[in-house]
């Protein structure tokens, strides 16, 4: 009997849920239980003994049955399974994987968001435009050899009264078409998509440029300079200097090309091993074009060039943004293949 008291007993100790302990009542108690048939067998003992037995058995029942109803009560208010349906609600959840916006697009912000605090307005023109928007309004005739430095697409559609349709290959199509709104003065940033027939390390087809377009009466070169050289210390940070190039475009005159100094470098040129600057050419980085509004460009947007003059420059996103983490990457083209382990960097 003590052996099977013990049994038991262990059974109901070890029940570590409600169906369990069920299990071990079953076994033990049920019409057929172990402990059962023992009080059966009492019974059938010769008549001087049963008192005696009958008595050991009741109890060590009795005992039983109370420890059953205890774990029955512990287990019931824990829950009903302690091992299987136990919660820590004080773990951390499990987090999906969280994405970000793609560094193009926060470059874009942030351009956008530093010239507005110059009174630059963002604007949007069709990225399908008019040859007329693209290349003669910017004093660029048609079979002009400059137009083959934008190595264009051109759309199977048919020629309207501006001309063929392209895939705007700049941005500076905003320029006419911003004069034309005739809202004056001009403060405008024009962010959009450019299409080029090139595709190498250095080239995608479709990339970002942004154009910013200031047309009053007297603007000077000194603003341009003056703009710029916020831009470039917003953007890059306080260090840097930015310096004009002379260069030609049809629709600028005077023309510039704009250089930002070597954020890696410092603008020194050399690394700290006295080795050339691995990113930069002598301390500078070329960031894009700009100079003067043409008085052409200026007369196809309806204005009297004795009146109104104006800068305009024009840049590609992912270059600027490149030069300002410094980054040199083999191949920009790794932008826009979407490899996630490239893009969660940034
Ligand atoms: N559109 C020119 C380019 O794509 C850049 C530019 C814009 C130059 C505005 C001068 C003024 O290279």
């Amino acid at each position: 009997m003590k052996t099977l008291q013990r049994e038991i007993a262990k059974a109901i100790q070890e029940a570590r849920s409600v169906s369990t302990l069920e299990d071990v009542r079953n076994e033990y108690f049920g019409r057929k239980g172990k402990l059962t048939l023992v009080l059966r067998a009492v019974r059938d003992l010769p008549e001087k003994d049963r008192p005696s037995i009958g008595k050991i058995v009741n109890s060590a029942k009795n005992e039983l049955e109370s420890r059953l109803e205890e774990r029955q009560a512990i287990l019931e208010g824990e829950g009903s399974s302690l091992d299987e349906e136990w919660v820590d609600v004080t773990e951390p959840g499990v987090y999906p994987p969280e994405g970000h916006l793609h560094l193009v697009t926060h470059a874009i912000r942030e351009i956008t968001s530093i010239f507005s605090a110059l009174g630059f307005t963002r604007s949007r023109f069709p990225e399908v435009d008019w040859d007329w928007y693209a290349f003669e309004s910017l004093n660029m005739p048609a079979d002009h050899p400059a137009r083959d430095e934008w190595e264009t697409f051109f759309m199977d559609a048919p020629s309207g009264q501006k001309g063929k349709m392209v895939l705007t290959p700049h941005t500076s199509n905003s320029q006419v078409r911003e004069m034309e709104k005739g809202v004056f003065p001009i403060r405008m940033i024009d962010i959009g998509k450019c299409y080029r027939r090139q595709s190498d390390v250095t080239h995608v087809p479709m990339f970002h440029q942004f154009e910013g377009l200031y047309v009053d009466t007297d603007v000077s070169i000194a603003h341009l300079r003056g703009i710029l050289e916020y831009f470039a210390k917003a953007f890059f940070g306080p260090d840097r200097q930015t310096r004009l190039r002379p260069h030609h475009f049809r629709f600028t005159e005077p023309s510039f090309e704009i250089d930002v100094s070597c954020g890696v470098c410092g603008g020194t040129g050399v690394n700290e091993e006295k080795q050339k600057c691995r990113v930069c050419k002598r301390g500078w980085l070329e960031l894009g074009g700009a100079g003067m509004v043409h008085p052409n460009v200026l007369k196809a947007g309806g204005l009297d060039p004795a009146m109104y003059s104006g800068f305009a420059f024009g840049w590609g996103v992912e270059r600027t943004y490149m030069m300002k983490e410094g980054l040199k990457i083999d191949d920009i083209r790794t932008l826009y293949r979407n490899d996630v382990r490239f893009l969660s960097q940034f």
